[in-house]
């Protein structure tokens, strides 16, 4: 098992979550590597929706997975996640939220703290008992570091009888180091 990163976690958390049939969403799909995994994991007959507010993201999403055979079990949307509930319906297994800049792309194409949250509450409410929201957060950025600052505030404010809020931390990394954040509807 590889722990190296933040995303490695929140890997692991997909695998343990997701079973055949179910359904999930990849709020930020960037290069669509998370929304690849999730469609494996979901199999035949699941389904991912997947966001990205970038036409270059879903472009490159889209090849990836007709190239891996998986472009039937998504829903690529262009919009952005906080409007997710227009068209994901309830009962959703796992959200999945990658935040920040697409990788190697326009850095200044950023998620935004108020837009995040946002998406979050609305994955927690379309999550089925049981369901994982999985948060990967980069405060290496300044909007980096407001968007844990306000992410983390959130999930501490969280009913405990309703929610269970788990935050890894690397610890010896050192400042700017990522964080993952798991909450599990109860
Ligand atoms: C760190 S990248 C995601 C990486 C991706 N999960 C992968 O596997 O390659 C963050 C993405 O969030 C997208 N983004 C920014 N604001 C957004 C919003 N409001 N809704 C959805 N996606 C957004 C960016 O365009 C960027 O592609």
């Amino acid at each position: 098992m590889n722990l190296h990163a933040a995303r490695h976690i929140a890997a692991e958390a997909f695998k343990k979550a997701l079973r055949p049939g179910d359904i999930a969403v990849d709020s930020t799909m960037g290069r669509g590597r998370d929304t690849l995994q999730l469609c494996q994991l979901v199999g035949e007959t699941g389904h991912v929706h997947a966001f990205d507010v970038q036409e270059a993201a879903l472009a490159e999403t889209r090849a990836l997975l007709l190239q891996e055979g998986m472009l039937p079990r998504a829903s690529l949307h262009l919009m952005g996640h906080e409007k997710m509930a227009q068209v994901v319906p309830p009962g959703i297994r796992l959200a999945a939220f990658n935040l920040g800049w697409l990788p190697g792309g326009d850095k200044r194409i950023t998620t935004r703290v108020e837009t995040s949250l946002e998406a979050i509450d609305a994955a927690l409410r379309l999550l089925s008992p049981q369901g994982l929201a999985v948060i990967c957060l980069y405060p290496g950025h300044p909007e980096g570091e407001r968007e844990l600052a306000a992410v983390c505030a959130f999930a501490h404010a969280l009913p405990p009888q309703r929610y269970t809020a788990l935050r890894h931390d690397f610890i010896n990394a050192g400042p700017g180091a990522p964080v993952a954040l798991i909450i599990q509807k109860q």
